[in-house]
C-alpha cells in the first residue's frame, strides 16, 4: 500500500497539470458571457469524480446551474463524508491590473510561495482546494485507503449566493445524508501555522437607489435648490457608523453574541503580526469598531460596508450636472446570531426613515445568509485537528473567519450536519482580486491531509 506522501510525489506534475485545465476555463457565474463555461466546467468536474474512482456521478440540473454530485458508498455501517465545494468564480475585473491572464494559469514564485504558487482566478476559491478533495479520493480509491463512505456535491452558483444550491438540498435530503460536511473554502494562518475555521459570518446584501428630481439638470440652474441624491446618498451612509464606528441602525446589534473576557483572551492568543498587516495592505494604520482589536473586528463584530456606489458623471473631463438618481450595493456581515432576514428588514426601514423628504428611496435586497459557528468538541473538529497534526506537526488553532458561506447554516438546518472548514489558502492569496494565486505547497499539503480527515473520523465514529 503506498502512502499518501509517495504517491503526491509520483503524481505532482499530473495533479498540476490537471488542476491548470481546469482553471482555464473561464466559470465566472455573475457574468452570463460565461454561461457556456461555467457549463462546461461542470462537466470537467464531473469527468475528474469518476476518473477519481467515485461509482456514481449525476449532473443534477436545476433552476440555474447544474450541482454535480458524486458517491462511493463502501459500507451502509461506516460514516459518510459529504465534501462540499465550488466550480463558479469569481468575475476577474479589474482584468488589467492582473500580472498574467486570469484564465491561463502559471506558476510563479512569491515570498510567501518560494515553492510557486499558482496564479489564475479560481486557482484558491475554489477550484483549487476543491480539486484537492478530487486528488485525495483518487488517492484513496486507487491504493486501497478509502475508510469509509463518501459523497461530493460541488455547485456553481456559491459567488452568486448558492440560490440553486438552498434549493437542491431540501430535496435532496436522503441523497445528501451524511455524518458530517467537509469543506475546503476557507484559509489558514500561515503555512506554519495551521488552523481551523471555527467560524463563518452571515450577510445581508443590499442595494438601494436614491431618486432626486425627474431627470438630470442642469448644475448651475437648479443646484442648491433642489435635493442631489448624490449628496443625500453619501450623507445617508455616512450616517450609518457613529464616531466609534458603531453601526447606529436601530436594533442592530440586538442578537450580537458578545464573547467574555476568556474567549476574547484565547483569541488574542493567535500569532499575529500587526506591523506585517499593515505592511502587507500598505495602510498606514488600521481602522474599526471602537474597543475591539483587529482580529475581532474582522470575525466575531458585524460589519456594513459600501461595496460600490455610483451616479452621476464619471467619464472624461467635467460636465455640470445634478443626477437624477445615486446607487450603492451595500453589504453587512453578520455573527452567528444576527437574523439575516431581520437585518435586512431593520436596514430597509432605517434607510427609508432618514432620507428628506425631498428624495425618495428603493432597498433591494440581494442574497444574504446566516452565520455559522463549528463547535470544537466533536469528531469532525477532532478528526481534523488530529489530521493537519499528521501532516503538520502541529495542533491547529481554531479561529473564526470573517468570510461567508452563507449555504453552510443551510445545511445544519436542512441535513442535520456539523460542517468542518479545513481551509488550505492563506489570506494573502488575494481572492476576488487581481493575481488571485494558490500556493503549490498548499495544494499538495491539503491532498496530503485530506485522506487523515477520514481516516481519524472513522476511527473516531465507532
Ligand atoms: N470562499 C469564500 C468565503 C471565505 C473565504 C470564507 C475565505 C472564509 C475565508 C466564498 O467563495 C465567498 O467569497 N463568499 C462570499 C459570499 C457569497 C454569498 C458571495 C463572501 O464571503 O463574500
Ligand atoms: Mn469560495
Ligand atoms: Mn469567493
Amino acid at each position: 500500500m503506498q502512502d499518501i506522501k509517495t504517491y503526491i510525489k509520483n503524481n505532482k506534475e499530473r495533479f498540476l497539470n490537471e488542476l491548470i485545465e481546469l482553471l482555464k476555463i473561464p466559470s465566472v457565474s455573475a457574468d452570463t458571457a460565461f454561461t457556456q463555461d461555467v457549463f462546461n466546467t461542470a462537466d470537467a468536474v464531473k469527468t475528474s469524480l469518476e476518473k477519481a474512482g467515485c461509482d456514481k456521478v449525476e449532473v443534477c440540473e436545476t433552476p440555474g446551474y447544474p450541482i454535480i454530485y458524486g458517491e462511493k458508498i463502501i459500507d451502509k455501517n461506516l460514516p459518510t463524508v459529504l465534501v462540499y465545494g465550488h466550480y463558479d468564480v469569481q468575475p476577474a475585473d479589474p482584468i488589467n491590473l492582473w500580472d498574467s491572464p486570469p484564465f491561463e494559469p502559471i506558476i510563479k514564485k512569491t515570498e510567501i510561495h518560494p515553492e510557486g504558487a499558482i496564479f489564475a482566478r479560481g486557482s484558491c476559491d475554489d477550484k483549487g482546494q476543491m480539486y484537492m478533495h478530487v486528488k485525495a479520493l483518487e488517492y484513496m480509491t486507487s491504493t486501497g485507503n478509502l475508510p469509509c463512505n463518501v459523497k461530493f456535491m460541488i455547485e456553481g452558483e456559491e459567488e452568486v449566493g448558492s440560490e440553486s444550491l438552498a434549493w437542491f438540498v431540501p430535496r435532496n435530503k436522503e441523497k445528501l445524508a451524511n455524518d458530517v460536511i467537509l469543506i475546503s473554502d476557507t484559509g489558514m494562518i500561515a503555512n506554519d501555522i495551521p488552523s481551523i475555521t471555527t467560524g463563518l459570518r452571515g450577510l445581508s446584501y443590499v442595494e438601494v437607489e436614491v431618486t432626486g428630481p425627474n431627470r438630470d439638470l442642469h448644475s448651475g440652474l437648479y443646484g442648491g435648490a433642489v435635493a442631489n441624491p448624490i449628496n443625500i446618498l453619501t450623507k445617508m451612509i455616512a450616517s450609518l457608523h457613529d464616531e466609534n464606528n458603531h453601526i447606529t441602525i436601530p436594533g442592530f446589534y440586538d442578537n450580537v453574541e458578545e464573547l467574555s473576557t476568556e474567549e476574547r483572551a484565547e483569541m488574542a492568543k493567535a500569532p499575529f503580526s500587526f506591523e506585517a498587516y499593515k505592511n502587507s495592505l500598505k495602510i498606514k494604520d488600521v481602522y474599526g469598531e471602537k474597543s475591539y482589536t483587529t482580529n475581532e473586528r474582522n470575525s466575531i463584530r458585524p460589519t456594513l460596508d459600501v461595496n460600490g456606489i455610483w451616479g452621476g458623471y464619471t467619464g472624461e473631463g467635467a460636465k455640470t450636472v445634478i443626477a437624477s438618481k445615486a446607487y450603492a450595493k451595500i453589504s453587512m456581515r453578520l455573527v452567528p446570531n444576527q437574523d439575516w432576514k431581520e437585518i435586512t428588514e431593520l436596514f430597509k426601514n432605517h434607510f427609508e426613515s432618514i432620507a428628506p423628504k425631498s428624495v425618495s428611496v428603493k432597498v433591494t435586497p440581494h442574497h444574504g445568509g446566516q452565520g455559522y459557528v463549528t463547535p470544537i468538541d466533536n469528531i469532525g473538529y477532532k478528526a481534523a485537528s488530529k489530521a493537519y497534526e499528521a501532516t503538520f506537526g502541529k495542533t491547529p488553532i481554531p479561529q473564526r473567519s470573517g468570510g461567508s458561506i452563507p449555504i453552510v447554516a443551510l445545511f445544519e438546518q436542512e441535513l442535520k450536519s456539523k460542517t468542518i472548514l479545513m481551509g488550505f489558502g492563506l489570506d494573502s492569496d488575494a481572492i476576488h482580486s487581481p493575481n488571485e494565486h494558490f500556493g503549490v505547497w498548499n495544494y499538495l499539503k491539503g491532498i496530503e491531509t485530506i485522506p487523515y480527515f477520514y481516516k481519524y473520523f472513522t476511527e473516531l465514529y465507532r
